[in-house]
């Protein structure tokens, strides 16, 4: 099972969020809320790409308007990228949790599901066409860069455009000119012992992204 055919071919961003709303893709749409499809329109330069909604994401639809959401926000400002200049989105768009009594605990997406939901993402590049496209965390860099890329080993970089990432579709974009990097999960900050070093490793790596914007 795969999102590929629920995905119109030629729609824009607004046809693919309408269309998105109906994916049954993988299993994850039955027991979320709804698709939380993205934020943004075709003019950002810079896509931001998360691992999926969280608890309060799936309830209002929207990406990143919890607590990750506002740090990320606040390192976007201190690393000198302007938020309208941003389109954010996410790996898997439907929330994976487990209930434990009335909460619902985040998992994390399979390789599996990362995969059946890949297509809106490659459909995403096409219409957004940015300068550069900011994976945070794990889920999202095996979404772009394959599983064996390691975000703590090769966070921070400007990478090429990886092959397997052109629009099936569409081959002309973003290739040649979009440039990946990836980083920490504004989640993981959240967590970490020592947030502040976490937090400045994180604007240090969004700096080098606004870089690829002069
Ligand atoms: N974490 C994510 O990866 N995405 C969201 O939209 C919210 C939290
Ligand atoms: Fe479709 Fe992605 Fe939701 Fe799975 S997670 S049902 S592939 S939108």
């Amino acid at each position: 099972m795969t999102a590929a055919d629920f995905v119109p071919a030629g729609a824009d961003l607004e046809e693919l969020r309408a269309a998105a709303r109906g994916c049954q893709g993988c299993h994850l749409w039955e027991d979320a809320t709804q698709t939380v499809f993205s934020r943004g329109g075709p003019e950002a330069r810079v896509v931001l790409v998360g691992e999926q909604p969280g608890d309060v994401e799936d309830q209002r639809g929207e990406p990143f308007v919890g607590p990750a959401g506002v740090l990320l926000r606040r390192a976007l400002g201190d690393a000198g990228i302007d938020p309208a200049d941003t389109y954010t989105t996410n790996a898997v768009k439907h929330f994976k949790f487990r209930r434990q009594g009335k909460r619902r605990i985040h998992q994390t997406p399979d390789r599996i599901e990362i995969q059946a939901c890949r297509p809106w993402l490659l459909a995403e590049f096409a219409q957004v066409n940015p300068r550069v496209v900011v994976v945070l965390g794990a889920t999202a860099a095996q979404a772009l860069l394959g599983p064996s890329f390691r975000v703590t080993r090769q966070r921070g970089e400007l990478l090429p455009w990886p092959e397997s990432a052109y629009h099936p579709e569409d081959f002309a974009q973003p290739g040649g000119t979009a440039k990946v990097l990836a980083t920490l999960h504004p989640s993981a900050i959240l967590r970490a012992d020592d947030r502040d070093t976490a937090y400045k490793g994180l604007v240090d790596d969004l700096q080098v992204a606004a870089s690829a914007l002069r």
